[in-house]
């Protein structure tokens, strides 16, 4: 049976939410495979509106929802988003939700050093949503973290905390703040141990049953391509690797696994926090996008930069995770625009580059090559069918797909989901 592995091929904020809940209906068990709550996924059931940080959209449904060892996890948060959820009526127990046991966890210590480093970044600061995210995958790579399955052993903890806080309390001392209080610490992981750890697992474990059984997986990404801390426009990056290779590595399934890669496009690009954008608008239009598309972060509420579609950083993206097919969002919001502008390519120091570079300042410097192409007057919200299109908004499809040298598997036109053209269903391919 097929799989699926739905990532975000922009800066992140691509419409995930939507089709991620329309697949997980369909799936027996979802799977986050990175980032943590820095993530921000609304999902739409009936009248119920959900917001999600960390959890896997299928916990919204009942379906098997899993946190795979590639997250980083809060466990504070989690409890939070756990009884918020609860209390809108979602039933939370160990039999259709997991938490992998090697999950490094996000500490206070690492929210402080996240503001810190921010704070005293003045203008070269990163933009990141402040919950930790970074300095905790840092104490991971640095083998010094706090996992999961830590929890059960705090009595035990002490060689590790002498290595943690003795890197910190240096970082600390930098910024003329206290060291960590380690009793308080320990205190705090005491209390909220209990909660995390009957969700505590091998994960890899049980989802190799699941895939044995023969059930549909679906791995969940956060973030973007382009935020990718390999592949994206570093140093303004999240931590994590975005791309749909951190499937396999960041649930403990094989790359095998990964089936159809699902890269989720917005019709026009936007971007949340510092970093380079070669086609941000800083004029009417892109005002006009914002609010169209109400361009406002889910997690930090932070406006959204905008601009057209840039189809070199769509290509590359779809490249670098072997993207199957896309999933096209937000269409209705180009609607009513006399003409729309696509980046096909840029200028640098008097060459044409066809993909971009990896510095930051020639990420900087790029000037877009925009193909112009006349908009439609009709309206694309809402459409079914392709007859449902105006044609000039069939032929943008088209352009979109050519250049991204990748075919459109879905077309969003609204927040509603029976408001999809579907050309290929993912999980049946
Ligand atoms: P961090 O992940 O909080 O470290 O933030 C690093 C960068 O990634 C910042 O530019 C954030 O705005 C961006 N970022 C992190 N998570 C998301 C997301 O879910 N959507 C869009 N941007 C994000």
């Amino acid at each position: 049976m097929a799989n699926v592995t739905v990532i975000g091929a922009q800066w992140g904020d691509e419409g995930k939410g939507k089709i991620v809940d329309w697949l997980a209906s369909r799936a027996d068990a979802v799977v986050r495979f990175q980032g943590g709550h820095n993530a921000g996924h609304t999902l739409v059931v009936g009248n119920q509106v959900y917001k999600l940080s960390l959890l896997p959209s299928g916990i919204v449904t009942g379906t098997l929802s899993i946190i795979g060892n590639g997250v980083v996890l809060d466990p504070w948060h989690l409890k939070s988003e756990i009884e918020k959820l609860e209390g809108q009526g979602v039933v939370i127990n160990t039999e259709n939700f997991a938490v992998a046991d090697n999950c490094p966890l996000i500490l206070p210590l690492h929210r402080d050093l996240d503001g810190l480093r921010e704070a005293a970044a003045g203008s070269g600061k990163i933009g990141t949503t402040g919950r930790g995210i970074g300095p905790a995958y840092e104490d991971k790579v640095g083998r010094r973290a706090i996992r999961v399955c830590d929890l059960a052993h705090l009595d035990a903890l002490d060689a590790q905390l002498d290595r943690l806080c003795a890197h910190h309390d240096a970082l600390r001392a930098g910024f003329g703040q206290p060291a960590v209080d380690r009793a308080a610490l320990i205190a705090e992981l005491k209390e909220i141990a209990p909660f995390v750890l009957q969700y505590a697992q091998p994960v890899w474990k049980r989802l190799k049953k699941v895939r044995k059984a023969g059930a549909r997986i679906l791995f969940e990404g956060a973030q973007g391509v382009l935020l990718d801390v390999d592949h994206g426009t570093y140093p303004f990056v999240t931590s994590s690797n975005t791309v749909s290779g951190t499937a396999a590595s960041g649930s403990g399934l094989g790359p095998s696994s990964a089936g159809f890669v699902l890269g989720i496009v917005k019709a026009y690009t936007t971007r949340v926090g510092s970093g380079p954008f070669p086609t941000e608008l800083d004029d009417e239009t892109g005002q006009c996008l914002g609010e169209r598309g109400h361009e406002f972060g889910t997690v930090t509420g932070r406006k959204r930069r905008c601009g057209w579609f840039d189809a070199v950083l769509v290509r590359q993206s779809c490249a670098i995770s072997g993207v199957t097919g896309i999933a096209l969002t937000k269409l209705d919001v180009l609607d009513g625009f006399e003409t729309v502008k696509i980046c096909t390519g840029y200028r640098l120091g008097g060459k044409i580059l066809d993909y971009f570079p990896s510095h930051a300042a020639d990420q900087a410097n790029v000037e877009p090559i925009y193909e112009e192409m006349e908009g439609w007057s009709g309206t694309t919200a809402g459409a079914r069918s392709w007859a449902d299109l105006p044609a000039q908004a069939i032929k943008y499809i088209q352009r979109v797909q050519e250049l991204i040298e990748t075919p459109v598997a879905l077309v969003s036109t609204s927040p509603e989901r029976e408001d999809t053209i579907l050309v290929r269903d993912p999980f049946v391919d």
